[in-house]
């Protein structure tokens, strides 16, 4: 965000030919701090340069009393925090001018003053703010694993019609616990969930996070381009005790601008 420059002139070039995403780690929406104003208003500015399809960050806290922990740090699910946090949450939609986009963290405990699942906490937030999701899938995997609770109670009780985009990654087992490293292929387990919340979300923007252990181009393209699969139900032996809605898929997924044949035809169509 900060960078000028050839790099600033990159993503200019590509936002130009691309629809792009901002996807940020830095707002602390559920810190005690008070908003950061100045990240806010650099990231309006190169909002304003790239003209980004959403803004996503996290729920979240990432510091406290100016510390950076340089970690998303989960938050106690309770009345008051929604309070907190839909409050932030409207003060950075004014400033961005537009809805700001959430994702679900990874977590690896919880705290014993919850009132609210992260579902039900998520559902609130978008009812009071406007905001809109983005589901991580690979996340929703580790939380419950390290919870010791259901995906498919989460997925049941999730508000699917706030979702934009999805995430897929790759986690690293360490036994007891997952641990969310983005440095390896996408598990099994989380592709089969995946293709639940394809149908569940009846289609969204898909990203693959990969940023550690970054394979080659043609590897990390051949892991995202297995999300085509799960798309089309390809895995619906899968499948547990969710019912799918049975509503067909319509909507356009920017997972096929990576492929040359999808963007060839979208170029001919903006011709036409
Ligand atoms: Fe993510």
């Amino acid at each position: 965000m900060d960078s000028g420059g050839r790099p600033r002139q990159v993503i200019r070039k590509v936002a130009e030919r691309y629809p792009v995403v901002l996807h940020g780690v830095s707002l602390s929406i559920g810190s005690s701090d008070p908003l950061n104003m100045d990240y806010l208003h650099r990231l309006k500015r190169l909002a304003q340069e790239v003209q980004p399809q959403w803004i996503s960050d996290h729920l979240c806290w990432t510091g406290v009393m100016g510390v950076n922990s340089h970690d998303l740090l989960p938050v106690p699910l309770t009345e008051a925090t929604l309070d907190h946090i839909a409050a932030r949450v409207h003060r950075v939609q004014e400033v961005l001018d537009r809805p700001l986009i959430l994702e679900n963290p990874s977590t690896y405990l919880d705290f014993r003053a919850n009132t609210l699942s992260e579902p039900d906490f998520l559902r609130a937030l978008c009812a009071r703010t406007g905001c809109g999701l983005l589901l991580d899938v690979n996340n929703v995997y580790v939380s419950c694993f390290n919870a010791d609770s259901d995906p498919a109670d989460y997925f049941d009780s999730f508000p699917w019609n706030r979702v934009v985009q999805m995430h897929l990654a790759g986690h690293t087992d360490c036994g007891t616990h997952l641990i969310d490293t983005h440095d390896q292929p996408v598990r099994p387990e989380v592709w089969a969930l995946f293709a639940l919340a394809w149908t569940r979300s009846k289609g969204a923007a898909t990203l693959l996070e990969w940023d550690g252990n970054i394979p080659s181009f043609e590897d990390c393209h051949a892991e995202l381009l297995k999300s085509k699969a799960y798309m089309k139900g390809g895995l619906s032996e899968l499948v547990n005790r969710l019912t799918p809605d049975p509503v067909p898929l319509a909507i356009s997924n920017p997972v096929n601008f990576m492929v040359p044949d999808v963007m060839a035809g979208a170029a001919e169509m903006k011709k036409g």
